[in-house]
């Protein structure tokens, strides 16, 4: 067992409130065997290419979002010759509380528990653990599809809206119910009588996401007034219906396409939103450089927001920093990260670059071959 974290100058050792302590690995990736204490602050994460820095990144997010952020394939990390990984993790819950989460997950079967007890629906994990990647191996809102920005956009809802979640289980639960009977050929008469409680949550969760969006329009716009000043953003979102007609009407015109494509082709699991600069999709016309600044600023913008909230801020994992962004980035973005009081880890290859003196608890970690050591 690695000694725990270093707290430096007598700090508060309690940074995060929601971060996590240790992390056990088995036979994820390249890593047979690990058992960690993290720092509440900062964790450095050193080590050559392909030692393994990734893919501890990638154990941390399992275990807060039970997959990975480098494939779609949930069994891609098992190791290599064995027939599955476990992550077991202690998450902080504040005056010396926690938390035990648990992954295991083999070829056919996946098994989740937290706190002792078997988690059914996946979404009751969230919120128990935040954490958020910036890596070069995982799509971003600018690249990844629809699915990839509704994600991004429910994740952040579910950690600053209290009853997002509830909302959102509750249509997703009545959509999949709704998208059986389409499928099935069940008389219309089954299908529509799951549409008023359809409308119902989707307008709860419109009204969610169009007030989040509008406040974070603001701060969005103000970071990047910071990174590409001059510029001007703005943030179309896309309720997932034609705009100019309700949802109401959208669902009753499509009942019989929907009937022959057997889903439910409008509603708010259709959402999607695009930014624009100076009136252009960035995504289309903005340079490599501008892009990645946009990246940034979305991402401090969703930082202040969790913090105008008093969100928890959870653990952010920043891989390979020095390849994805200049000095200047890199120092925004954790002293960003830092005055949040956020749980960081960050992957270089040479981590010694990044700045360490402005945190109060610093941890560092070296990777070689799949071993895992804290560097006292
Ligand atoms: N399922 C797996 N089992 C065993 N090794 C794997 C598996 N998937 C990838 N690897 C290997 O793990 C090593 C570490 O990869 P990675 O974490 O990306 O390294 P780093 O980020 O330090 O460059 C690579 O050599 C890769 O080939
Ligand atoms: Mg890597």
């Amino acid at each position: 067992m690695p000694a725990p974290a270093k707290i430096a100058s007598g700090a508060p050792a309690l940074l995060s409130q929601r971060g996590l302590q240790t992390l056990e690995i088995v036979d994820f990736r390249n890593i047979e065997a690990a058992s960690l204490t993290f720092s509440p602050g900062l964790n450095l994460i050193g080590g050559e290419n392909a030692s393994g820095k990734t893919s501890l990144l990638e154990a941390i997010y399992c275990l807060g979002r039970v997959r990975s952020f480098r494939t779609r394939q949930p069994e891609q990390p098992i190791r290599y010759g064995q027939s599955c990984y476990r992550l077991v993790g202690k998450l902080s819950r504040g005056a010396g509380q926690s938390l035990p989460v648990g992954i295991e997950r083999s070829r056919s079967a996946l098994t989740v528990h937290l706190d002792g007890e078997p988690v059914r629906r996946l979404s009751d994990l969230a919120g128990s653990f935040s954490v958020q990647v910036l890596s070069a191996d995982t799509p971003n809102l600018l690249n990844g599809g629809p699915r990839y920005r509704r994600q991004l956009l429910d994740w952040a809802l579910f950690h600053v809206e209290q009853g997002y979640r509830d909302v959102w289980q509750r249509y997703t639960r009545i959509l999949r119910q709704r998208n059986a009977a389409l499928r099935t050929h069940a008389h219309t008469s089954l299908v529509t009588s799951w549409d008023g409680e359809l409308l119902e949550t989707a307008a709860q969760i419109d009204d969610l996401r169009q007030s989040y969006l509008q406040r974070f329009e603001v701060l969005l716009a103000q970071e990047v007034a910071q990174l590409l000043p001059g510029a001007s953003i703005e943030l179309n979102y896309l309720p997932g219906w034609p705009g100019h007609a309700g949802l109401a009407a959208t669902v009753a015109g499509a009942l019989e396409k929907d009937r022959a494509h057997g889903y439910t082709r409008y509603g708010v699991h259709r959402s999607d939103f695009r930014l624009l600069i100076d009136g252009n999709d960035v995504a289309g016309h903005c340079s490599r450089g501008q892009q990645k600044s946009v990246l940034v600023a979305f991402l401090l913008a969703q930082l202040r927001l969790q913090q105008e909230r008093q969100s928890p801020p959870g653990a952010f994992l920043l891989d390979d920093l020095g390849s994805e962004l200049d000095d200047d980035h890199q120092r925004r973005v954790l002293q960003a990260l830092r005055e949040l009081d956020a749980q960081v880890f960050v992957s270089a290859i040479e981590g010694d670059r990044v700045a360490v003196s402005d945190w109060q608890s610093v941890a560092r970690f070296h990777v070689e071959h799949g071993n895992i050591r804290e560097v006292l």
